[in-house]
């Protein structure tokens, strides 16, 4: 059930200069929440900014959920400077979520970027049975962040931290490697070129794979509908707020 409800911040850290995680404090937010999906948060009382800001649930303990993001405009500038006691308007849990009910024994979880942010709660969430590598790429080591995971392999365009280059080439090198024993399934969600390079790897692996998608949203529970994702075959069109955002990498357009 989505619920529209007052939460408040209990806690605000800066992970690197230029990533934050907030937590808040809210029951009905929490008890239902899954993996992959998000919370659209109302940043002021007046009317600009007028739209919500759509964010993953970066983790989830009891009645807390934290959230991960850079500062990008107004919206993730406010919620980074929010001082504990701050109460916000948040619609949640809100799309689809990632599906941890088919069987496979390792999760290769990929992100690029902030993409890292649903991770935390995926590996939580995960079957203890079931083992997790993190392959986590950015453009350079101030925007990266492990938050909530182990046995990570990292990639910097820059070659700051980790291998020099991408993270959907490491993962390419370490399938052809044979790294993987038995049933697999990766999970991904990052930019755009990331995603597409993830398919491309995906088609010649034949992997099973979810990936998280983004776009601007409005309503974020599929009224408006401003967040089409066109379907792979060309068939039509799926709402990335209700639909998604979390679809099967094969199904959709990139
Ligand atoms: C389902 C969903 C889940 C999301 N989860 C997260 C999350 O967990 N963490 C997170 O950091 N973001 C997440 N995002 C993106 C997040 O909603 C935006 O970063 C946020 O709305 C920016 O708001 P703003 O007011 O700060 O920036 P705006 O004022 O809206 O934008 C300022 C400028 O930055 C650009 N911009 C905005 N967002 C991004 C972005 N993500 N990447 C690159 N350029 C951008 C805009 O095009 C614009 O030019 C998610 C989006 C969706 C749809
Ligand atoms: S944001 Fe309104 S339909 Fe998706």
């Amino acid at each position: 059930m989505i619920h529209q409800t007052i939460a408040e911040v209990i806690d605000n850290t800066r992970l690197t200069d230029s990533i934050y995680l907030v937590t808040f404090r809210s029951k009905e937010l929490t008890q239902e929440a899954k993996p992959g999906q998000f919370v659209n948060i109302r940043i002021s009382e007046g009317c600009y900014p007028y739209l919500r800001r759509p964010f993953s649930y970066c983790d989830v303990v009891g009645d807390e959920f934290k959230v991960l993001f850079s500062i990008y405009g107004i919206g993730t500038k406010v919620i980074s400077q929010s001082s504990i006691g701050a109460k916000f308007d948040i619609i949640g849990p809100l799309g689809n979520g990632f599906n941890i009910d088919s069987e496979f024994n390792t999760a290769i979880l990929v992100a690029g970027g902030l993409g890292v942010a649903p991770f935390a709660f995926l590996k939580r969430a995960l079957p203890k049975n079931v083992k997790v590598v993190s392959y986590i790429g950015a453009r350079t080591k101030e925007l990266i962040a492990t938050y909530g995971l182990d046995n990570v392999v990292i990639a910097t365009d820059d070659g700051s931290l980790g291998e020099k280059g991408t993270v959907i080439d490491l993962l390419k090198e370490d399938l052809m490697n044979g790294k993987f024993e038995g049933k697999f399934k990766i999970f991904g969600c990052g930019p755009t070129p990331m995603l597409k390079a993830l398919k491309v790897l995906c088609e010649e692996f034949n992997l099973n794979c979810e990936v998280s998608t983004e776009s601007a949203m409005a309503c974020g529970f599929g009224i408006c509908q401003g967040c089409p994702i066109e379907l792979a075959d060309s068939s039509g069109y799926r709402l990335i707020c209700k639909d998604g955002p979390v679809f099967n990498i094969e199904e959709i357009k990139l």
